[in-house]
């Protein structure tokens, strides 16, 4: 069928452009406001916990204390992961692999080990959804260690997935403060509507492909430095300043004299401070003070304010994370797949929706070539 003739409208990056209903959230980018299928993040933040925010985000609404224990059961059971992929992280994945690029390939490996990879029915999709939350956390736990030549610690499959990921991670349990702002870290990152990852998970999953290669594409889209991969570049960035001794101040000058971008700063659509830098921030000067270290926090503070004063451009949820995260003592290139571990429930309710209505996702682009040229013999070109 040809394509209709009237000309589309046309959006560089797609900025501003709807494309699609969602009840899951909204964002209120002049105000500063992020809401999950009703709920104030703020709110959330304080008073739920990521496996209840994960159950808003699947069925709806905050699950009752029952549905709340069986869910968590679930994540519990589902936490193990097979063999062969602990085989292959360590055997066929060089220890120095960006970790986001190993937990892409073993995520695809997954849907192997998945009876129902290929089932659409919505509630197998929906326990594929818990499989995959449950077992991220596992396999990027896993990887850190083998890398560092340890042996891959199970999980538990006791307390929360804050719990359980730091206890495989570091080999002890978590004390409350860490769990709590872990805890709260994957509440925070858990769903913002249509970024690039979950725009890719929704275009993969409306040709009707699985989930599992929904969630494979949108790990490579959350990768890139302009979206996840921004809280690693702000840590590597504060690290580099505090070696080289450069001011906070002049490292901006200097990048935005060079028209470079500062990680961590600006946003698509919010054009204020992000409400999530806002509580990751008092969550990072809490963790600064009871930790006495409070240098990431004055040089987090002093990049933002300069930025804000030369470019009226904010912090966004990657820049006081960064730092967060250093203080708990997590690899720096771990931030984005904790990210990950987080979006997980946002990529697969996205789908979870778009499945209960699909229409195909192909916009269109503007061909801006030449025409009307004819095929020379091979040897008349040049
Ligand atoms: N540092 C310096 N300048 C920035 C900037 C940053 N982080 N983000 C945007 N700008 C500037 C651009 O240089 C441009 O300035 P100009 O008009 O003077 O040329 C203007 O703001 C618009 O930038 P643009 O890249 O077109 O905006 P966008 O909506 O496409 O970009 C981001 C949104 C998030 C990709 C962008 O802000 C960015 O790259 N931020 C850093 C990466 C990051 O933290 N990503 C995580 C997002 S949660």
């Amino acid at each position: 069928m040809s394509q209709t003739a009237a000309a589309p409208t046309k959006s560089r990056g797609l900025e501003g452009v709807t494309a699609l209903d969602t009840e899951l959230s909204f964002i209120d980018g002049t105000v500063g406001e992020l809401i999950y299928r009703g709920y104030d993040i703020r709110d959330l933040a304080k008073n739920a916990s990521f496996e209840e925010v994960a159950y808003l985000l699947w069925k709806g609404e905050l699950p009752t204390q029952a549905q709340l224990d069986d869910l968590e059961a679930q994540l519990r059971a589902a936490r193990p992961v097979h063999d062969d992929l602990l085989d292959h992280l360590r055997h066929h994945t060089p220890n120095d692999a960006n970790p986001m690029a190993a937990m892409r390939t073993a995520l695809s490996m997954l849907a192997a080990y998945d009876d129902e990879a290929d089932d659409p029915d919505p509630e197998a999709n929906y326990r594929k959804a818990i499989r995959l939350t449950a077992k991220l956390p596992t396999l990027v736990a896993a990887f850190d260690r083998i890398r560092k030549g340890k042996d891959p610690i199970a999980p538990k499959q006791e307390g929360s997935t804050a719990h359980d990921f730091l206890y495989m991670l570091n080999g002890e349990a978590p004390g409350p403060a860490a769990e709590a702002i872990m805890d709260a870290a994957l509440v925070l990152h858990a769903e913002h509507g249509l970024n690039a990852s979950t725009f890719a998970c929704r275009v993969i999953g409306s040709t009707m492909s699985d989930m599992y290669s929904a969630v494979v594409g949108a790990m490579g889209a959350l990768k890139g430095p302009l979206h996840g991969g921004a809280n690693i570049e702000v840590m590597k960035t504060l690290l580099e300043l505090d070696e080289s001794g450069e001011t906070a101040q002049q490292f901006v000058d200097r990048k935005l004299e060079a028209k470079e971008k500062i990680m961590g700063i600006g946003h698509r659509v919010y054009k204020t401070l992000d409400p999530r830098a806002t509580i990751l921030r008092a969550m990072l000067s809490d963790l600064s003070e009871e930790k006495g270290e409070t240098k990431w926090l004055e040089m987090s503070d002093t990049i933002r304010e300069t930025v804000l004063e030369r470019k009226g451009l904010d912090a966004n949820v990657d820049f006081y994370s960064a730092s967060v995260y250093y203080l708990l003592g997590i690899e720096t290139d771990l931030y984005t797949p904790i990210f990950a571990i987080s979006r997980m429930t946002g990529w697969t309710a996205h789908l979870l929706e778009q499945w209960t209505d699909n229409r195909l996702i192909r916009p269109r682009a503007e061909y801006v070539g030449p025409k009307g040229k004819t095929v020379a013999p091979i040897a008349d070109r040049g």
